[in-house]
């Protein structure tokens, strides 16, 4: 079971920028409603997410059983939610440099993802991967994404040229159902689909095929991830709010929020969690930025998430996370059993740089230095929370995920925000479509071209 330690939030420890016991009863006065509000939502079916732990993910697991070993690479082609869940998994679940193990090393097809669409990056992509000898994964939940869908274009194009009509043997989508050029393509085309559930918004969906499907790909335990994601499920709902891990964490946001604590900083100490704090970046930021409260006044709220990886960033950030402004609350994740570890060998006994390291472990000096990161902030006043992962396996990845998700579900509540809109995102899209002259657009354009002059692209 993952666990959450806050003693290092509160005003005992941290002193004056600390929770006090009345900020906590105030957060747990709150729980009750916040936690109907979300309930109500879940039984409204607004929040497929939750119901994704308790899909069965056998037709998945059976077409990669029959396609795995026809490919040598699996490319993931998609943006924002439709990318770094699935980005995530990967990088924590697989081995570092899984793409450079040997196939026999591998449980299947190396492992890209294509999420911009800059020309330099595809064409590298294409230097190293053989379309012909691929599996490309489309995946947009609306469907018209245009960065994504224009990648599968050139990507058609590619696989034409090196199979001939057989492309459609190297193309799966992972769309909505029911609507969407991409679904219309797919039905032409005669592709296969995996469906994203309409009720599941583009960053709630990692357990979804949009991450499963990859994730099944490099022989990840799919299902340990869902075991631990329905665990979690139960956890938060039969806890009392002081021991539900998804509504202390919302709390603690929030409450610093309030105490003018605007940046909410991610710092795993795991290189394989670097990108799971990346995902979390999105979830955060999409769900909690808004213009407008729930009551429709504007507000311009939501905490700006930062990423950070320990030990790394602490000869990077760490400068300013103890001395710069009192602005940010800290999420530190640690883990307890790295899988792997070195003893230092006793060199050198009589450098004081070296000598005491001998016969100490790599993992104990990554974990001290956590502790030690923690501790001088809080000497500073600085507030953080620690979640710790017994380990970096599917089940604990699944728990951690989706107590994330309801953390942002809760804390969406709290901050009165829709948590499930991304009008900000729309407004780009829009502006993107008509400076490319997509038909529909063309008043748009001509707006943008009075604010901005005549525009060249
Ligand atoms: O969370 C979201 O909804 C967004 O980040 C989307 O995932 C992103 O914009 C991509 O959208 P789509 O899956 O429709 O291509």
């Amino acid at each position: 079971m993952i666990r959450l330690d806050h003693r290092l939030a509160t005003s005992e420890l941290i002193g004056g920028h600390g929770i006090t016991s009345e900020d906590w009863g105030q957060a747990i006065k709150l729980a009750q409603d916040v936690r109907a509000k979300v309930q109500a939502r879940r039984e409204a079916g607004e929040l497929g997410f939750c119901e994704l732990p308790y899909e069965d993910p056998s037709d998945i697991l059976e077409f990669v059983r029959q396609r795995r070993d026809e490919y040598e690479d699996f490319i993931g082609v998609g943006i924002g939610g439709s990318a770094l869940g699935a980005i995530a998994l990967i990088s924590a679940l697989c081995p570092p440099y899984y793409n450079l193990l040997p196939r026999e090393k591998r449980y299947g097809p190396r492992v890209f993802f294509s999420d911009n669409v800059d020309p330099w990056e595809l064409r590298g992509l294409l230097e190293v991967v053989d379309p012909g000898r691929a599996l490309f994964n489309i995946v947009t939940k609306s469907g018209g994404t245009v960065e994504t869908v224009a990648t599968f274009l050139v990507v058609r194009k590619l696989l034409e040229e090196a199979v001939g009509r057989r492309w459609r043997e190297h193309v799966v989508v992972t769309t909505d159902p029911h609507r969407g050029d991409l679904r219309e393509v797919a039905r032409r085309e005669g592709l296969p689909v995996f469906h994203i559930p309409p009720n599941v918004g583009g960053r709630f969906s990692v357990l979804s095929p949009v991450g499963l499907l990859p994730a099944a790909f490099a022989g990840i335990d799919v299902e340990g991830l869902l075991a631990g994601a329905r665990d979690m499920d139960r956890r938060i709902r039969t806890s009392h709010p002081d021991d539900d891990p998804a509504y202390i964490g919302a709390a603690l946001h929030w409450l610093f929020y309030g105490k003018g604590k605007w940046i909410a900083v991610m710092m795993p100490y795991a290189r394989a969690l670097r990108e799971v704090a990346d995902w979390f970046r999105q979830l955060w930021a999409e769900s909690l930025g808004k213009k407008y409260n729930l009551k429709g006044e504007v507000v311009h709220i939501g905490p700006t998430p930062v990423r950070a990886l320990g030990t790394t960033d602490q000869h990077s950030q760490v400068q300013l996370y103890v001395e710069g402004p009192p602005d940010k609350f800290f999420t530190f994740i640690a883990v307890e059993d790295y899988g792997s570890d070195f003893v230092f060998p006793e060199y050198y006994p009589d450098l004081s740089a070296m000598g005491y390291l001998g016969g100490r472990r790599m993992s104990e000096l990554i974990k001290a230095e956590q502790v030690a990161t923690a501790y001088a902030l809080a000497k500073a006043g600085r507030p953080s929370v620690t979640i710790t992962l017994p380990k970096v396996d599917a089940y604990h990845l699944g728990e951690l995920l989706y107590m994330l998700e309801m953390q942002t579900a809760y804390a969406g509540e709290l901050f009165g925000v829709n948590a499930y809109d991304q009008p900000g995102v729309e407004a780009g899209k829009h502006a993107a479509y008509a400076l490319m002259g997509r038909p529909g657009y063309e008043g748009l354009r001509e707006e943008i071209e009075k604010f901005l002059g005549s525009v060249r692209v």
